[in-house]
């Protein structure tokens, strides 16, 4: 028989779908093959600084919650324990209360941690399990920017709403003779933009891996313009920038107590306001948004995070803490936590956006 425990489950970071999916495929197998005992640790790390912010985790709790977007659990991409913000005098100050965490898990009697989330979430799950508490993790994003795995689950989901989207300016796009100009999530990483771009038949695809010349998308619309194409899509992502120029930033990541990074926002009005001094056509810009994280997982990512779920409970029961679920070659492996701390990024001279420009769509560059 095996051995029962008691483990403690987060989500961190920003939420995507499947999230739920993934709580559900650990509650039901480690109920069913082992016996283990769940406590739900609500809004990411902050439920182990504060703990009244926990609750015993059941499979009661997880029924009918395959669907959802979200998570049940809540998050948070602010509270990192080893920065974390506290007012004092009025001020806002970041303090290191990653012992508070690990006296918190003792307290709650924790044998292991499971943590659910991207680079930030699991690399914090990296620098605890060093300190001695026993974690493993599972990788999200919609971005699919995390080295240790081929794929993150939210990304299909995201994808597939990005192309809808895509395909919905599509109609309104010629109807007008517009440039339409999509703003869509990926801070570093184009994966999301390029995919959906390629999926929905973009005209132009710009990625914060390749900065864009401003000349190079006017050629590209006006080429389509003695083609008798008098309307163009452009796909960007928000971390795309013009080359010499910046990354357009929504919020400064000193203005936003905690949370150590910027928030981004406004490439497609930056990469709008450019071409507007060169091109005849109106443009609008239509920036997705969370829209892209919300509402119903794909099957994809449902089976993806099940998966996850289930394999994670494999990691606990082989004491291989300090280390995460992968994606690799078709396979749920392992790989080391400190994997997550890499970032993946397009390959600006891979197949992909080697094929996708010999087809004609513009990268801008
Ligand atoms: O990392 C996922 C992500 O969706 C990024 O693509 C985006 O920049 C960020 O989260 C937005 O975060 P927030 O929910 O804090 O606005």
């Amino acid at each position: 028989m095996p051995q029962s425990l008691r483990l403690g489950v987060l989500t961190g970071g920003g939420d995507c779908p499947g999230l739920n999916a993934l709580i559900r495929g650990v509650v039901k197998r480690g109920v069913h093959e082992f016996g283990h005992e769940f406590v739900g640790i609500e809004n990411g790390y902050m439920g182990l600084v504060e703990p009244e912010l926990t609750r015993p985790l059941t499979e009661e709790d997880t029924r009918g919650i395959l669907p959802k977007g979200g998570t049940i659990l809540g998050t948070s991409n602010k509270a990192n324990p080893f920065e974390y913000a506290v007012q004092e005098n009025g001020k806002w100050v970041e303090k290191d209360l990653s012992d508070e965490v690990l006296r918190h898990a003792a307290e709650l009697k924790l044998d292991g941690l499971i943590a659910i989330g991207g680079d930030g979430t699991l690399t914090i799950g990296h620098k605890l399990a060093q300190k001695g508490l026993k974690v493993v993790g599972c990788p999200k994003t919609i971005d699919n920017d995390l080295s240790g795995t081929d794929q993150t689950f939210g990304f299909d989901t995201a994808r597939g709403i990005c192309t809808e989207a895509i395909d919905r300016l599509h109609s309104t796009a010629e109807a007008h003779d517009r440039v339409m100009v999509v703003e869509i999530m990926g801070r570093h990483a184009g994966f999301l933009t390029l995919d959906s771009g390629i999926a929905g038949g973009a005209d132009v695809i710009l990625i914060p891996e390749i900065p864009y010349k401003v000349e190079s998308i006017v050629e590209k619309i006006r080429r389509r313009g003695r083609r008798k194409r008098s309307f163009s899509i452009i796909a960007i992502a928000e971390g795309a920038y013009p080359a010499g120029g910046n990354v357009a930033v929504a919020e400064k990541a000193e203005d936003i107590p905690g949370r150590g990074v910027v928030r981004l926002g406004g490439a497609g009005k930056v990469c709008a306001d450019l071409l507007a001094h060169h091109i005849e056509a109106e443009i609008r810009v239509t920036v997705l948004g969370h829209l892209q994280r919300g509402g119903t997982p794909s099957a994809a990512d449902r089976v993806l995070a099940t998966l996850y779920g289930c394999k994670v409970l494999d990691l606990v029961r082989d004491g291989q803490w300090d280390h995460m679920v992968a994606l690799r070659n078709g396979k749920i492996v392992t790989a080391p936590l400190s994997e997550s701390r890499k970032e993946r990024r397009v390959d600006p001279s891979g197949e992909t956006v080697r094929f996708a420009k010999s087809m004609g769509i513009s990268f801008g560059d």
